[in-house]
């Protein structure tokens, strides 16, 4: 049996299909989706997670209808708000990845006050992936190791020039939905992650369905490249 996962990374997927199914309009499904981020936040926190990182926007949602934009920057900021006690009275820690520089001035400003204000949390860090994708993240990397003038790399060295340095890589990637991708989510950093997909929709997914996808993963065998008999 494997231990608890040190690192889950989730792929909240399902909001908008959420709402449509109950002919409300998509943002009613966002609403519901911070509620699924606070539930599983805490469970992560009380099952002994180390570090959660959540997709709440990719790089290509920029593209979504602008009060969809909108709308999902104020939930984020509101969340940031609302929470940032309970935070600290659990011990999380917030972070963020992504591209900050494209996120409204207010925005940037709450993230600031947050990571500010849970910095010293040691139970678990939340991480939040916000106009985040792996491959800009990539190009962002090697543009830095351009500047330092860097002639060899290895996979630590680029590692420690992404976003996630210092944070350990996944052990387990969920994706809620029913979709089977991984839509440029940490493409690096995913490469020996254990995948668990599921059709239930993120506004649905709860701490119990949490707790059966770590389940699952402890009875997957983690090779690495090595036989079985080698483990
Ligand atoms: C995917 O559903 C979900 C998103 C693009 C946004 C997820 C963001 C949140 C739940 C808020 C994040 C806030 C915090 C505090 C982390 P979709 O809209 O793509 O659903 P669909 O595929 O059914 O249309």
């Amino acid at each position: 049996m494997n231990p608890l996962p040190k690192h889950i990374a989730i792929i909240m997927d399902g909001n908008g299909r959420w709402a449509q199914n109950l002919n409300l309009p998509r943002i009613d499904g966002h609403k519901k989706g911070i509620d699924a981020v606070e539930e599983i936040t805490m469970a992560a926190r009380d099952l002994g997670v180390c570090y959660l990182t959540l997709y709440a926007f990719s790089d290509e949602n920029w593209d979504r209808p602008a009060e969809e934009v909108v709308a999902l920057m104020d939930l984020l900021v509101k969340f940031l708000k609302l929470k940032k006690q309970k935070l600290i009275n659990n011990g999380i820690r917030f972070q963020t990845i992504g591209d900050n520089d494209r996120l409204p001035k207010y925005v940037q400003e709450a993230i600031a006050e947050e990571e500010e204000a849970t910095r010293q949390c040691d139970k678990m860090t939340l991480i939040v992936a916000l106009s985040y994708g792996a491959r800009t993240e990539i190009c962002r990397a090697v543009e830095k190791i351009i500047k330092q003038g860097l002639k060899e790399i290895s996979p630590e060295i680029f590692s420690s020039f992404l976003d996630t340095y210092g944070i350990p890589d996944p052990d387990l990637l969920i994706r809620t939905s029913g979709e089977l991708r991984v839509s440029n989510f940490l493409l690096w950093q995913i490469a020996y992650s254990e995948f668990y997909f599921l059709d239930m929709l993120w506004p649905d997914f709860g701490k119990s369905d949490l707790m059966k996808a770590i389940e699952d993963y402890k009875k997957r065998e983690r090779r690495f490249g090595k036989t079985g008999e080698q483990l």
